[in-house]
């Protein structure tokens, strides 16, 4: 048995803490797959609907509906909610201020005089464009729908407007309706919920009056029902490493599979001479590209200094016809914690679980890169950080430079497999390729002496 004398339990540990270090990294990467609902990065998020009785006469009522958007980095974007109930019964919307109803509907039963606003059983309401005559406006509205999300601007997460409507006609009182969505992909809404009444205060807080009933409606987002297939990627490089590795191949879609629409460069799509729907989305047309995602987003390790490091993100807009307002981005890599500086973009930290800030969202500064524009020369918007080499963490080795994640307007990006992410030239890559035939070598051996 001399074999015995190079000693394999040295090595054993050594290439175990090797395999057991990728198993962890695999680990987590696999197990972020698009959210089902709940979301660790946002665990409360959520769209509530606050639907306020303010008044209640025989026959008619007056009500008052917020919508708020209760995400840290999710926001609703242009063309905005589109909120949608069943009335219980026979109800008419006879007004409404601060938005309105996409379809009057059949009011034929109503002989005579003004018309209500709207007839139909189960009624859409959208926001009301900015800049709606004064006379229609509430407070808090005309927002076109848009709403931001908690982070990135407080004061324009919400929206509110006031209707009076009709009681049922064989009914007294208030019945609460039932069906609520929000029109947005992705969410589903839960049923009302009848909560403590909302208290308003019109002098600061001496007097306070409060809604006759007050429900909450919870509506709550999830990836996979938004879209099946992604809308974003994610492509690495490291100034140590001449390889850029590009998106992974089919990220969001193939070229050629049915159904796949994208325009080769030099080309403008038909389209452009259609008429936009006011109330609907354009469909999207991309560039075509092996990974057929509307956003790419680029993470290049750029220097390494002494004390410090620094990282260049790019996104890139490859939408033919679409710009991205308020546009934001969520990165999670473990040196976020030790941020320095974020140039030319916002940039405030997830915190979630308290010490682990390992999750940041970056925005655009208003009027300056808010907007990404649609695909061309400046369809892009790009930052550079400057990160703390956090002495008990950091490593240039096994891709650790790289996010963990990263996600474009609230959804996940598909990043590239592990095992290609730019390398350290030389020594890095050696342990991980020896490591499953070395260790089941060495495991055969500690067998064999065992016997
Ligand atoms: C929705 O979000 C608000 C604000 O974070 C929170 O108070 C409420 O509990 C959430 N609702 C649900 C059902 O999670
Ligand atoms: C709500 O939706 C369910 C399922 O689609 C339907 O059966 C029910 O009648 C709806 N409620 C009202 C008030 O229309
Ligand atoms: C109104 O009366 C009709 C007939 O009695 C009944 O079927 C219907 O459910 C009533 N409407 C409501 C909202 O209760
Ligand atoms: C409109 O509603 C009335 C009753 O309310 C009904 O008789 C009529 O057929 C409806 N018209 C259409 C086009 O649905
Ligand atoms: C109902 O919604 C309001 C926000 O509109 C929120 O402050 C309140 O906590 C919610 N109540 C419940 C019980 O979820
Ligand atoms: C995007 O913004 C640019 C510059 O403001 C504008 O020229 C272009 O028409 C916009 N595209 C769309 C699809 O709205
Ligand atoms: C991360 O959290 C630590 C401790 O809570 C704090 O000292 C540090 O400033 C935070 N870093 C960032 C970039 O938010
Ligand atoms: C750069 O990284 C790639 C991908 O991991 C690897 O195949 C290549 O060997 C690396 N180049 C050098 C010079 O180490």
């Amino acid at each position: 048995m001399g074999v015995m004398k190079i000693n394999p339990f040295y090595f054993v540990v050594q290439i175990s803490f090797d395999v057991i270090s990728s198993f962890i990294i695999f680990f987590l990467l696999s197990s972020v797959s698009p959210s089902y609902g709940y979301d660790p990065l946002d665990p409360h998020g959520n769209i509530t609907i606050k639907w306020d009785l303010l008044q209640s006469n025989p026959g008619s009522n007056d009500v008052k509906v917020s919508i708020l958007n209760f995400q840290l980095y999710r926001h609703i974007e242009q063309p905005g909610w589109k909120m949608g109930w069943d009335w219980t019964g026979d109800e008419v919307i006879w007004a409404m201020q601060g938005a309105e109803a996409t379809e009057q509907g059949n009011c034929s039963r109503f002989k005579g005089g003004q018309l209500p606003h709207c007839c139909e059983k189960s009624p859409f309401i959208v926001d009301l464009l900015p800049g709606a005559p004064y006379n229609m406006q509430t407070t808090n509205c005309c927002k076109g729908g848009i709403l931001s999300s908690m982070i990135q601007d407080p004061s324009k997460f919400g929206a509110v407007f006031q209707m009076s409507t009709s009681a049922a006609t064989n009914e007294s009182g208030f019945h609460m309706p039932e069906n609520f969505t929000i029109g947005v992909p992705g969410y589903t809404c839960a049923k009302p919920v009848q909560v403590a009444p909302s208290k308003y205060s019109s002098d600061g807080g001496r007097r306070w009056t409060q809604a006759l009933g007050t429900w909450n409606v919870t509506c709550m987002y999830s990836q996979f029902l938004a879209s099946t297939s992604p809308k974003c990627c994610v492509s690495l490089s490291a100034f140590y490493n001449s390889t850029i590795v590009p998106c992974p191949k089919c990220s969001c879609s193939c070229q050629g599979l049915p159904g796949a629409k994208c325009v080769k460069f030099g080309e403008t799509p038909s389209l452009l001479r259609q008429i936009k729907d006011l109330n609907r989305e354009s469909p999207s047309f991309v560039r075509c590209s092996q990974h057929m995602c509307p956003i790419r987003v680029h993470w290049h390790v750029k220097q390494s200094y002494t004390h410090y490091w620094r990282v260049k993100i790019t996104v890139n807009n490859l939408n033919i016809l679409k710009n991205y307002s308020q546009w934001n981005l969520v990165a999670l890599h473990p040196n976020l914690k030790s941020l320095i500086q974020v140039f030319s973009f916002n940039y405030e930290p997830l915190n979630q679980y308290g010490q682990i800030n390992d999750t940041g969202m970056f925005w655009g500064i208003e009027y300056y890169n808010d907007m990404l524009l649609q695909e061309g020369e400046s369809g892009n918007v790009q930052t550079e950080m400057l990160l703390l080499k956090d002495p008990d963490m950091f490593t240039f080795r096994e891709g650790w430079g790289f996010p963990r994640r990263i996600l474009f307007n609230g959804d996940e990006c598909v990043m590239p497999p592990p095992d290609q992410y730019p390398r350290l030239p030389n020594t890095a890559q050696l342990g991980a390729q020896l490591s499953f035939s070395t260790i089941l070598f060495l495991l055969w051996l500690l067998i064999l002496c065992a016997e």
